[in-house]
């Protein structure tokens, strides 16, 4: 088994390389990290969750050259069985390994129904969030050409991908209700305190670009 998810993170590091930093392989890192922690918990197994971590974002390029068009996680998991397929493993672990990947997504209609998705699920959302979350936030709009803030614009009539996807943007349409989407208990703890610490950071951005602090 170590040897199969050795070879696996070797070889598809190159395909998750990503042209955008902040979904770049970094981010599958540490996603790595906290779904093995949150599976060790939660009593997941771990060399699903491993694997489904490491292919998780496999299929991001695509969305990022479509502007969005393409959902990344049901064209990742499509990716991903292809890959497995080549490592021999039992069609019900790839089949296990797919369902986290389909179902990793935020806005996604595929919902996480096994402990094993739960967990990719909740570590990817919570690279999201807290210091890291902010980090990405501004790399990614820098990615987009978005400014640091658009203080006159109705954030309702902005779209993703566009100049207009700012941090600030980011964090009132998607950031600030990703803890309360945690799926595992593991999940929502680390999820409280990261989600302080970006409101709090939120709030004294607005209050510097007003120029009252
Ligand atoms: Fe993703
Ligand atoms: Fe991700």
């Amino acid at each position: 088994m170590k040897n199969i998810l050795r070879k696996i993170e070797n070889n598809i590091k190159k395909q998750v390389l990503m042209p955008l930093n902040s979904h770049n392989w970094d981010h599958t890192e540490r996603v790595v990290k906290l779904a093995l922690h949150i599976a060790r918990k939660e009593k997941a197994d771990a060399f699903i969750v491993k694997i489904a971590a490491l292919l998780h974002d496999i299929g991001r390029r695509k969305e990022d050259k479509t502007n969005g068009k393409i959902d990344h996680a049901k064209y990742g998991a499509k990716l991903a069985r292809k890959i497995l397929k080549k490592y021999k493993l039992k069609t019900e672990i790839i089949d296990k390994i797919a369902h986290c990947i389909e179902a990793h997504r935020f806005r996604g209609n595929i919902k996480p129904e096994t402990k094993e998705a739960k967990c990719l699920y909740d570590a990817d959302k919570l690279d999201s969030i807290g210091a890291v979350g902010i980090g990405r936030a501004f790399l990614f709009a820098g990615e987009v050409g978005a400014k640091l803030h658009n203080k006159d614009i109705d954030i309702k009539k902005t779209k993703p991908y566009t100049k207009e996807d700012t941090a600030y943007r980011e964090y009132m349409v998607k950031l600030r209700y990703i803890k309360s989407k945690m799926l595992t208990n593991e999940g929502r703890r680390i999820a409280i305190s990261r989600d302080a610490i970006m409101r709090d950071f939120f709030i004294r951005f607005i209050k510097e670009i007003k120029g009252v602090i």
